[in-house]
């Protein structure tokens, strides 16, 4: 069927509803060049304004997820369980999730992403560990999953290409924020990758796109409604991100603290979370009767050292060098460190995520665009979380990296973000809400 794009952009202006077909066409036609980006550009803004209804935003993801090429997982056994969080700062979760619930027999077969702006990738991360290959051809990922039960690449290149072009074009038309828009990017890609069930993280709070709770659960209901749309089991847990996760935060940080949790000496925060994702994926994968027993079996390949046992397997499985387990020299080595000290005495209030994620890109853990390199050995560690006591000229946090400079930048942009206070301040809470169990 033909349609003229003015007509959509002029429908969709004035509150109008787009059909299956029409939405198919103009994705179809912008994938393949015939569509102009002046015309999307001005498509998005109306469905800004205006919305997307329900049956529109899984019109979308379904236009989306068959863009390009879908993932079969079909030769790979078990119950298949996906894992993905919206984006935050210190997020390693999967780098402990995956292991775990690999560990308690839910086969992982994972495409992740690199790190863009305030927020980091797993890929990125992965890429700290020498050797470690983040490409591996489709037949060699789907045999590792099935020996050694975890795989975890970068995503191809044929996957989901509508989402790629109009990610980037919502990045500079300011039309990132919008529910359906952020729903159906994040579902096409999911759905594409092919595993039978999917576990969101949604993380809300300053260092978050969802600010606040009500947007983070909007953000997840529509997420959860499209995964049983297409019959994807699907479950979202809406985290906290007003603090970093964590302690660490910084390609090769992040994986050290990712194994230090593997061998029960990670931070309260990030130890909790993953128990509790790993549990959800390990019920979801039909390892468990129930999340809470899924739940169990988490904790208990965490403390019996299993889940480091499969790090390990899944870091050669990848070329990696698996001494880095016990050896964190191994790593890229920061050659500058610079330390914030508390200028007062209290409790830290506040750490602001989304101005430490900042602060950490400046340090060059993180890219401004797709193009920049970024220095795996650099980044900050934190020494106080929210909660915590601090006496005046105590160690707040430490910023490492190679270039002097900007060590000193992220040091000076993190400033910022803590906030000292005389009242003694709660912790907050960590999981918020679950949807879709
Ligand atoms: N992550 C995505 O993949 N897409 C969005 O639109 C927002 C976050």
């Amino acid at each position: 069927m033909n349609f003229n794009m003015n007509d959509i952009i002029y429908k969709k202006r004035e509150g109008g509803e787009l059909t299956a077909e029409e939405i198919k066409w103009w994705i179809d036609g912008y994938v393949r060049g015939e569509i102009p980006d002046y015309q999307v550009s001005a498509l998005l803004m109306a469905i800004f304004f205006r919305g997307l209804s329900r049956e529109e935003t899984y019109m979308l993801t379904s236009a989306m997820r068959y863009s390009g090429d879908t993932v079969d997982l079909s030769s790979i056994r078990g119950i298949k369980v996906d894992k993905h969080s919206t984006g935050g700062v210190g997020d390693k979760t999967t780098l402990v999730v995956a292991p775990l619930a690999s560990a308690c027999g839910v086969p992982i077969a994972k495409m992740s992403g690199r790190g863009l702006g305030f927020t980091g990738g797993t890929v990125d991360k992965m890429e700290s560990i020498p050797g470690f290959r983040t490409v591996l051809e489709p037949e060699e990922f789907m045999n590792q999953v099935n020996t050694v039960g975890m795989a975890v690449i970068g995503q191809s290149g044929h996957i989901t290409p509508a989402d790629k072009k109009l990610y980037a074009l919502r990045d500079v038309t300011a039309t990132v924020d919008n529910f359906g828009l952020i729903a159906s990017s994040i579902m096409s890609k999911k759905l594409a990758a092919g595993s039978d069930a999917i576990v969101l993280d949604v993380k809300c709070g300053d260092g978050a796109f969802m600010e606040n709770l009500e947007d983070a659960v909007t953000l997840a209901d529509l997420m959860v409604d499209i995964g049983y749309d297409a019959g994807r089991r699907t479950v979202a847990c809406i985290t906290d991100m007003s603090q970093p996760l964590g302690k660490a935060v910084g390609n090769a940080l992040e994986v050290i603290e990712a194994i230090d949790t593997l061998k029960g000496r990670g931070p309260e925060d990030i130890t909790e979370l993953s128990k509790k994702l790993a549990g959800i994926m390990i019920f979801l994968g039909g390892r468990a009767d129930t999340p809470e027993q899924g739940y169990e079996l988490a904790r208990e390949a965490l403390e019996s050292g299993t889940g480091l046992t499969q790090m390990r397997l899944f870091i050669e499985a990848q070329g990696g060098d698996e001494n880095v387990i016990y050896d964190y020299s191994l790593f890229p080595q920061a050659e500058y460190s610079e330390e914030l000290k508390a200028d007062r005495s209290g409790f830290v209030s506040e750490i602001r995520a989304r101005q430490i994620g900042l602060a950490s890109q400046k340090t060059g853990a993180g890219r401004e665009t797709k193009e920049d390199e970024i220095d795996l050995s650099a980044g900050i560690i934190l020494n106080k979380k929210v909660g915590d006591r601090v006496e005046e000229g105590e160690v707040l946090a430490t910023f490492c990296g190679n270039d002097p400079k900007k060590v000193r930048e992220g040091l000076e942009e993190a400033r910022k973000a803590f906030e000292i206070t005389d009242e003694e301040v709660s912790r907050p809470e960590l999981i918020k809400e679950i949807i879709g169990l």
